[in-house]
């Protein structure tokens, strides 16, 4: 009980330290802005959200209740008319590159692609964007607390940590304010904290702190997701698509590799081809449906080992672990770990 008081105590003087004016920037100015919903959803273009989306469009984004009321035909739709992009998590930074009737036209830092060098682009609320400079700051310049012992977690109001705030993704990363035992005080991009728990969470003083995975570490965190919706551009905790997981799993560990399954498989060389014969647990393994042509890969899995692979394979099957199919649609694979 005392330490839980001291923190309050603490928890309450950073409070009032930090900003509490949302400080709203011109945006030719600025350009910069911080996901300020749990999970932002971003779209080909503004006219593609449907009436079943409106759970993902507003702040608070309810992805839960969103992902619970999408039939599977209303999932499918998703792909088959190219709705949605990518997704973007709470705190993340964007680059804003233009805006139109409350819309802005963003790139995803962290999600590299040949469609832009800044990040993924695509369109998004301009509700769902904090443009807090001192939330920036902090970013940049604090150690981070990164979800990554559970696919999901609560994000807390209060220091006791009994009314959550926002439940929010695997590998969202906020700035530290205080760390004190089980508990993380993070600054959040609206202004003022909030707190994670640590056994949801872990403290790194910065990317390259992260320890370096071994195939088996990326295969445990992948079944976390085991039974989570495939959502087409879904690349959080709560829904993936095949390249957003795989993504996402070396995110979380501090590598970087490419957001779309044909750029995984070719983007600058990351990665080593690998044979059949030779596949390790964490090697990325990748379908293309013409096998003389790169821009038809499709599909993206992570080899588990065992003649198994972890996969978020399409609208209507859960992340799932299944053996490794070699058919005629297999184009190879490739390992992005180098030790
Ligand atoms: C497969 O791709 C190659 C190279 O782009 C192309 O020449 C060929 O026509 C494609 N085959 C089919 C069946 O589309």
């Amino acid at each position: 009980m005392k330490r839980i008081i001291f923190a309050l105590a603490l928890g309450n003087q950073l409070v009032t330290a930090l900003p509490s004016v949302y400080r709203r920037s011109d945006i030719a100015a600025q350009q910069v802005g911080y996901i300020s919903v749990s999970v932002a959803t971003i779209w080909t273009d503004s006219s593609k959200p449907r009436p079943v989306d409106a759970p993902a469009l507003t702040n608070p984004a309810d992805i839960e209740g969103w992902l619970d009321s999408m039939t599977v035909d209303q999932y499918l739709d998703l792909t088959d008319n190219d709705r949605t992009q990518t997704q973007a998590l709470y705190g993340a930074r964007v680059d804003i590159l233009s805006q139109q009737d409350g819309w802005y036209e963003v790139a995803v830092e962290g999600q590299p692609t040949p469609k832009n060098s800044l990040g993924y682009p695509g369109w998004m609320p301009a509700a769902q964007v904090s443009l807090d400079s001192s939330y920036g700051q902090l970013l940049s310049n604090k150690p981070f607390a990164a979800v990554d012992k559970v696919a999901t977690a609560p994000l807390y109001r209060d220091v006791l940590m009994t009314e959550t705030y926002l439940e929010i993704s695997y590998d969202t990363r906020l700035p530290v304010i205080a760390h004190l035992g089980g508990l993380i005080q993070v600054a959040v991009p609206s202004g003022g904290s909030a707190y994670l728990s640590a056994r949801h969470a872990t403290v790194y003083d910065s990317i390259s702190s992260i320890p370096y995975p071994t195939g088996k570490d990326l295969v445990n965190a992948g079944k976390l997701f085991l039974g989570r919706p495939y959502l087409w551009g879904g690349s959080s905790g709560f829904a993936f698509d095949c390249s957003g997981f795989t993504h996402t799993l070396y995110d979380a560990r501090g590598i970087t590799i490419a957001r779309d399954s044909d750029a995984q498989a070719d983007f600058t060389g990351h990665g080593t081809e690998i044979a059949q014969s030779e596949l390790e647990p964490g090697d990325l393994i990748f379908y293309a449906s013409n096998l003389t042509d790169p821009s038809s890969i499709y599909h993206v899995a992570m080899y588990a080992g065992n003649g198994e692979m972890l996969e978020a394979y399409g609208a209507g099957i859960p992340v799932r672990i299944t053996p490794v199919r070699f058919n005629d649609d297999y184009w190879g694979a490739e390992r992005f770990l180098t030790h």
